[in-house]
């Protein structure tokens, strides 16, 4: 159990306002939730997102900044760019720490089912 979204939650609140899925007025935004068709055009290495789908929950992660900086390669991320990486990423076995320190940074959103 990764508990991303306690993570979110923490980090949103304290930190990050402007990705918060929360409103002023308490209510969930419903903008920060994002269908296929505009997850897939974000498919380049100048703007590029993936989604993970993490404790049962798909989430979209803006991962352009972190291209250069990936420890398995820039290729094989922007494979995966517009796209559910889920199943290569796992197999990997990305450690805990991707998941606590690293996937926050990128956080974007929900995927709209
Ligand atoms: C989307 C966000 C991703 C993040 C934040 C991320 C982050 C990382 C980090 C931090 C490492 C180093 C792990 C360590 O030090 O133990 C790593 C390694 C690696 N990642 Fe990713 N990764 C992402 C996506 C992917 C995807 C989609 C693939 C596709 C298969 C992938 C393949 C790899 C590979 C091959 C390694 C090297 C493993 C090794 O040398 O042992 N990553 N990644």
């Amino acid at each position: 159990m990764k508990d991303i979204t306690k993570h979110y939650y923490t980090k949103m609140n304290h930190k990050n306002e402007n990705i918060s899925l929360i409103g002023g007025n308490g209510v969930i935004d419903i903008n920060k939730f994002y269908s296929w068709e505009e997850i897939s055009k974000h498919n380049k290495s100048s703007d590029g997102w993936i989604v993970l789908t993490i404790d049962n929950i798909s989430c979209v992660f803006d991962v352009t900044k972190w291209i250069p900086e990936h420890p398995g390669g820039p290729d094989v991320l922007i494979k995966h760019l517009g796209i559910d990486a889920t199943s290569n990423f796992e197999a990997i076995g990305h450690p805990e720490f991707v998941y606590k320190k690293i996937l926050p940074k990128y956080f974007k959103g929900y995927l709209k089912v």
